[in-house]
């Protein structure tokens, strides 16, 4: 693994590749799953700068098939993310980082709810070896309103404040040093709130087939667009194609 920082990394691979899209390797059970994601890859290598990889493929997979993705990812200049919402016991996150991190992920999306002590070590762990921590902000799916944005009172007697999830979140995140936040593309509202404060990099998830609109998110300051069955269901390298025309670099 090179020094350089892993949201460094990002904005290498994004430059070079002339691409701000990370490719969800979300694909359905199948026999030759690991064949499928090579292929998919070798296909799709030069419109994107990142992979992220989860359950979908860090379940069937074992350990050394994962690496041997993430190894193919790095020899094409692509960064890999493990998607799974990292959210235990410090001990725990701690042992499922230093695993996921072995199979040569670059990065690790993690959910605040661990909170803020635990999210500091989650990261410190990561930056020792140039790696990364990208926290939970607002999800994409509809029910993300039911925890990720509900009000909360902080503080104590006579300093209480109500505040929202999501800003506490955020706020977490920028103080514990992580390397980017994932916004759901289908939460405009907050996605246009978060982009205008611009504290860290934005990853977004939800378009195509979660419904969130790629034009109108070019307007806000997304740094990655993250995208999934809208490109591997449906003639990947036309779909990917496409898009890219959408998104500038
Ligand atoms: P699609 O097929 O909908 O895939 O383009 C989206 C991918 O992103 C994941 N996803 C999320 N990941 N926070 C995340 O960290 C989210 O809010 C979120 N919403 C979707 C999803 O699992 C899939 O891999």
């Amino acid at each position: 693994m090179n020094n350089t920082s892993f949201r460094k990394r990002m904005e290498n691979s994004s430059k070079s590749k002339r691409s701000r899209i990370i490719l969800a390797l979300d694909v359905a059970p199948r026999v030759d799953l690991l064949n499928f994601i090579k292929n998919m890859i070798f296909l799709l290598e030069a419109h994107i700068c990142a992979i992220k990889i989860n359950f979908h493929l860090i379940l069937p997979l074992s350990s050394s098939e994962i690496s041997e993705i993430n190894k193919i990812a790095h020899s094409f200049n692509l960064q890999s993310i493990a998607d799974i919402k990292l959210n235990d016991i410090p001990n725990t996150n701690k042992i499922a980082m230093y695993y996921l991190f072995k199979m040569g992920f670059d990065a690790i999306i993690v959910n605040p709810f661990m909170g803020k002590k635990s999210l500091r070590s989650a990261v410190a762990q990561a930056h020792r070896i140039n790696r990364g921590i990208i926290a939970l902000v607002y999800m994409s799916h509809p029910e993300a309103k039911e925890s990720f944005g509900l009000t909360v009172t902080l503080g104590k007697n006579n300093n209480k404040q109500n505040n929202i999830v999501y800003k506490v979140f955020h706020d977490n995140a920028y103080r514990s040093d992580a390397d980017g936040i994932v916004v759901g593309a289908t939460q405009s509202d907050i996605l246009k709130e978060i982009s205008c404060q611009k504290r860290l990099p934005i990853y977004s998830p939800g378009f195509g087939t979660q419904g969130g609109n790629i034009k109108e998110a070019t307007l806000m300051s997304i740094d990655y667009f993250i995208i999934g069955r809208s490109i591997i269901n449906n003639n990947p390298l036309k779909s990917i194609s496409k898009i890219k025309q959408i998104i500038s670099i």
